[in-house]
């Protein structure tokens, strides 16, 4: 009979207490998939005597998670204290260190991290696994490191803050504005401690960021992906969009160009009838698009205890059965450090303008888009009963630096009552 695989678990919050559950509720089926006994030999958080609804008793407690890191009697780290410095990162490095394996659902740790982490593990000759990083219960990882493996990716797209996607889902579908969704979404504890991880499109740019790596073989660059939150999204916007036929999502989007790598965060347009469009409330959806496979959508849950917690089993599984991959689906060594592309392919723009009701202030906006070579593809003025008429376009395919020369030229003709908002329409 082969021997157990040994686990050592730091941060007893939700996912955590969810892998304690798990090992108890579904044992005999995990030893039947990974062909040997998976046993929790010792824990570690930050308070030893708080109620988790769990029985601890069985594991021994240890206060500081790099002693727990370092235990002789432990084969694998499993580290969900999260933060991408601090005490995750300090027990990693010395699991690492200590020859264990390790099974992290830190996003913003490998964001940062990632490649220092990878090549520690390769020396020593372990596992370093974060299924559980990106898109919480999706299996992305193993999909593009196993399923996908023999296909150049030419481009990876999400929606992978589930936060994000309740707040945007629900002021479209209940007319509600974002601060009264903001505040729902605290109440429920959908948000991080800092909201600003979430609403500011931080949590998923590091997600895009891991997915970036392994795409296209790239070491990780978080700094790389271009960032924008939610919050300035109003309920004017996505009911306008909605009338062009688009939803707004926080969508990301990487892939590489004559330019360079090019990751973007951010508010996007995305047309109504697509499957990125159609994700509601608190759901994942990740596109992948390879050479040989062509199109592939996966969509789940993307947080939670039991979508964490099946990502997390699925590494521990893995490793149980001793499968080796490496961390970013090849050697850290020969991750490319491609340069991060300055400009963004060409794409439509939704631009939605408040004018002065003149004489000729329309003929100003358009003067002003032509002289910059922006070309209107669609245009609608709504009707209106005082001297602020709101009017919605969609450009036809346009750089977002001729874009930005086209909103100067807007500003400068002086017939706006309102900042212009300028969204992306995505190609899905
Ligand atoms: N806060 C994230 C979300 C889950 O809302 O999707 C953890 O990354």
């Amino acid at each position: 009979m082969p021997t157990p695989l040994r686990l050592g678990l730091a941060g007893l919050g939700t996912v955590g207490v969810g892998v304690i559950r798990m090992l108890a509720s579904h044992s005999d089926l995990l030893s039947a998939r990974a062909g040997r006994k998976i046993e929790m030999i010792a824990v570690s958080a930050r308070s030893r005597t708080k109620d988790r609804g769990v029985d601890l008793s069985g594991f021994t407690f240890e206060d500081d998670p790099i002693s727990l890191a370092c235990r002789d009697d432990i084969d694998v780290f499993v580290e969900l204290i999260g933060g991408e410095d601090g005490p995750a990162k300090a027990a990693v490095d010395a699991a690492l260190n200590a020859g264990k394996h390790v099974v992290t659902a830190n996003k913003a740790m490998l964001a940062i991290h990632g490649q220092s982490l990878a090549e520690k593990a390769e020396r020593a000759h372990v596992e370093l696994r974060f299924e559980a990083a990106v898109a919480g219960g999706i299996p992305v990882i193993k999909a593009l490191t196993e399923g996908l493996a023999g296909n150049q990716i030419s481009r990876v797209m999400g929606v992978m803050n589930g936060t994000c996607n309740y707040i945007l889902t629900r002021m479209e579908n209940e007319g509600v504005s974002y601060n009264e969704v903001f505040a729902d979404a605290q109440a429920l504890g959908y948000l991080e401690a800092d909201p600003n991880l979430d609403v500011g499109g931080i949590d998923a740019g590091h997600k895009l960021a891991l997915l970036s790596a392994i795409s296209f073989g790239t070491k990780v660059n978080f700094s790389g992906v271009e960032l924008e939150g939610i919050q300035r999204i109003s309920i004017t916007d996505i009911e306008q969009a909605r009338d062009m036929g688009f939803r707004i999502k926080l969508l990301g989007v990487a892939q590489i160009t004559g330019r360079g790598l090019e990751q973007r965060m951010q508010p996007c347009l995305v047309p109504a009838s697509s499957a990125l469009g159609q994700l509601e409330n608190a759901a994942n959806m990740v596109v992948l698009e390879g050479d040989a496979v062509g199109r592939v959508v996966l969509r789940g849950a993307g947080a939670g205890e039991g979508p964490t917690t099946s990502a997390v089993m699925s590494d521990v599984i893995d490793i149980a059965r001793g499968f080796r991959r490496f961390t970013f689906g090849q050697p850290a060594s020969s991750l490319k450090d491609i340069q991060a592309a300055q400009v963004s392919a060409a794409a439509a723009f939704y631009l939605r303008l408040t004018l002065k009701d003149a004489p000729g202030a329309l003929a100003k906006i358009t003067r002003a888009l032509a002289d910059a070579g922006v070309s209107i593809d669609r245009m609608r003025q709504y009707g209106h009963e005082n001297t602020a008429a709101p009017v919605l376009m969609v450009t036809h395919k346009t750089t977002r630096a001729e874009l930005n020369h086209a909103l100067q030229g807007i500003s400068d003709t002086g017939v706006t009552l309102d900042e212009p908002v300028a969204i992306r329409i995505e190609d899905v």
